[in-house]
Parts: structure tokens; sequence; C-alpha cells
């Protein structure tokens, strides 16, 4: 997702997607940062998490113009007997080279290097020459991608800060790497997390002043995906609820990126308006509590 031209270079964010899902299941919340001036990278994961994806093979075929073999990547299950945190953490471990990957990718394209892009329809990644500001970028995720943005902000020091949306804690390690270079806003949905879950977002908290941990009330866990906005049709009233709360989808994505925008453009450095909202980052507002829940706040 890209926004219109600007000549400082734009702050970039790279999203990271949950648990069976894919790249485009965001697009609500990635088109509307895109709308506000963001370059939003989200690559498909291909640990075996997402729902099923497909790269191509590059091969000899650039030279010879040959069709591109494709090679599918399935969804991984548990198997009988294994032990899912091992498999869980190999995996948020290989999500997190992928960023990474994405974002030194990015740092090329945008200081002028030739990144061939082998897709025939694909984006030419020339016109991101000199557009992406290096020293703006976050990292950001969902459930699994959620965990995912939280390691990433501890293991690579180009992102400045992370946001967690519902973050899916199982996967991390509890003994927690590095020191968080920089803060991490948790906005969390009702009814998804733990105690344990949240004890442990506390404890993430504690390395760095400004990470903050927010509740949106009336919310669930699929309410910062795009099934939040199909209500009308069959699949939105077959999945009516698990995907919607009490809160109004649109509104739960205002204050939801309302509170992102203000807590972006603070440690990203950002010269906007966006500071008008810095209360949502306290959890102060509209179907806000600030931390977790009360029946998960007792420790
Ligand atoms: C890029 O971001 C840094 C850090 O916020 C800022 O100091 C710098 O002026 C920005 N560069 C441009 C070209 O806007």
């Amino acid at each position: 997702f890209i926004a219109p031209t600007k000549d400082s270079g734009y702050p970039l964010i790279i999203f990271s997607h949950g648990m069976g899902a894919f790249r485009t299941l965001y697009s609500a919340f990635c088109m509307e940062l895109a709308s506000h001036g963001f370059v939003v990278a989200v690559p498909e994961h291909r640990d075996g998490s997402a729902a099923a994806t497909c790269f191509c093979k590059q091969g000899e075929s650039q030279l010879t113009h040959e069709p591109l073999e494709e090679e599918w990547i399935p969804h991984r299950q548990i198997e009988e007997g294994e032990k899912e945190f091992y498999v869980r953490n190999c995996q948020v471990h290989q999500r997190v080279s992928e960023c990474t990957r994405v974002l030194r990718i990015l740092q090329e394209v945008t200081a002028g290097q030739i990144v061939p892009n082998i897709l025939p329809d694909g984006l030419d990644l020339m016109t991101l020459k000199g557009s992406i500001n290096m020293s703006r970028v976050a990292v950001m995720g969902h459930s699994f991608g959620g965990a995912t943005a939280v390691l990433a902000l501890a293991k690579e020091t180009q992102f400045r800060c992370a946001v967690a949306l519902d973050a899916w804690m199982f996967p991390l390690e509890h003994d927690f790497y590095p020191k968080a270079q920089g803060p991490v806003f948790f906005i969390n949905a009702e009814k998804f997390q733990t105690m344990e879950s949240v004890n442990l977002m506390k404890k993430i908290c504690a390395q760095h002043e400004q990470s903050r941990i927010i509740t949106v009330l009336g919310s669930v866990h699929r309410s910062q995906t795009d099934f939040a906005f199909v209500a009308g049709s069959w699949i939105g009233k077959f999945f009516s609820t698990q995907t919607r709360g009490s809160l109004d989808p649109y509104e739960g994505q205002e204050i939801m990126v309302r509170a992102m925008l203000a807590f972006l453009q603070k440690h990203l450095d950002l010269k906007e308006d966006y500071g008008q909202w810095d209360s949502l980052i306290e959890g102060i507002g509209p179907s806000l509590t600030p931390g977790a829940p009360r029946h998960l706040s007792s420790l």
C-alpha cells in the first residue's frame, strides 16, 4: 500500500499477519495508514503459519522468459506428540527474519539500487526510489504478527517502535532476549488475552518507559482484521459472534487508528497533528481502558 508522493520520504510500516491469515486480510488498517502518508509493506510469511502461500522460483526463468514456477507452502498443523512451543518459537523467529528482509529490500530500493520484481505485473520497485525515510520505520502486526512485531523490535535496531494488535504471546520466550530498543504499544481486544500473556506484556513494557498496554472494550480478536467489516454477507453472519464485538467495527477501527497514529508520531518523530489523540495511547477515551481488562489485572 503506497501513499501519494511527497519529497522528504515517507515513514515505513512493516505489517505481519496472524496465524492462518494472509497479506490482504488487513487492508482496512493498512490502507488507512497509507492514506496518512505511510508506506505499508505486508509480507506473506513462509513459516507455515499463513493460510497457504506461494512464491515464484526464480531459477533461469528470468533469462529465458519461461513462465515462473510457483511453489506452494501449505498451512502447517502441529503433529501429535510435537511440542507446540518449539514449532511456534521457530516460526516467530523466521517471521522476524522475513520482516527484516523486507526492510533490507526497501532500503536498497529507496537508495536507488535496482531490485528486480520477478512478478510480471508486479510494482516497478524503482518508483519507490528516494521515497522512504529509513530513520522512521515501525513494525506492526496482529496476533502471531503482534508477537512477530515485538520480537522484531528486539532483534532489529532499525525498527524504532512496535504496535502489537492483540498479540498472541505464546510463541515468545519468557526470558526476553535483548532489551527492546524502542517502545511497544499493545492494543488488545477485550476477550482474547489470558493473565499469563498479559503478564508477559507487562514484563516487556517494563523494559521501556514509553511502552503501553490498552484494551479496546467491546472488540474481539477478529475486530482487527477485515472480517470485522463483512457483516452484511453470509460469511459475516456465519462468523458474527467471533468477528464482531458490541463495538461498531468502523468506530473501533477509528479509535485504534487514531491511537496508533498518536503513538507513531511520538516515536517516529513525525510532524503531523496526531498529538491531539495522545490520550488514547494512555487508554483514555471512548471504549478504551488502560492496561488489561479488570479480570486479567489482578497481578
Ligand atoms: C528522516 O527522519 C529523521 C528522523 O525523524 C529526520 O531527522 C530527517 O529530517 C528525515 N529526513 C527527511 C529527508 O525528511
